[in-house]
């Protein structure tokens, strides 16, 4: 079994899921750095050469490869669950978890990022709330949900173990 950690861009699903694999003794991985080693390309350069879609191909040829593999905490990037088909790949084998935070939160978090290409708009804050809200259905589908808005690390993780 894995842990599958979902939401939207800086939810701190790469900070919380190192935190909570090491509580759990389970080896972790990111399914964007995954894709980064595949390609030897990164993300901006993936969507600015060859297209989201061409990402989320190989988006779901990282996730079908660690799901194959057990004892992981993975992050996973905030749009894993717009691919028809990932949410049962992840589900087959894990536990899926949301981590959400506020809009507010993510654009203090993310407003000096270079690395989402997503985000690369005028308008930041209302395309996160355009995307976190046209989101909003998939990130509910998953086990549980754990906010992370002003909240230390360690009290996020403790209350997944609690869920756990
Ligand atoms: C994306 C989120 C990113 C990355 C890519 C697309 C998204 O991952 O996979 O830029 O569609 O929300 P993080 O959630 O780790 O930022």
């Amino acid at each position: 079994m894995n842990i599958y950690l979902i939401g939207f861009m800086g939810t701190g699903k790469t900070t919380v899921g190192k935190a909570l694999a090491l509580k759990l003794n389970k080896k972790f991985s990111d399914l964007d750095d995954l894709i980064v080693e595949k390609t030897g390309k990164q993300i901006v350069e993936i969507f600015r050469e060859d297209g989201e879609e061409e990402f989320r191909k190989i988006e779901t040829e990282v996730l079908k490869d660690i799901n194959e593999k057990d004892n992981f905490v993975v992050a996973t990037g905030g749009g894993v669950l717009t691919t028809e088909g990932n949410y049962e790949i992840m589900k087959s084998n894990g536990v899926i978890i949301t981590l959400a935070a506020s809009p507010e939160a993510i654009y203090e978090r993310l407003r000096n990022d270079e690395t989402r290409p997503l985000l690369m708009v005028d308008n930041v804050i209302d395309e996160i709330k355009r995307l976190m809200f046209e989101r909003a259905p998939l990130y509910i589908k998953a086990d549980y949900i754990v906010d992370t808005t002003e909240r230390p690390i360690d009290e996020i993780v403790n209350e997944i173990v609690e869920y756990l």
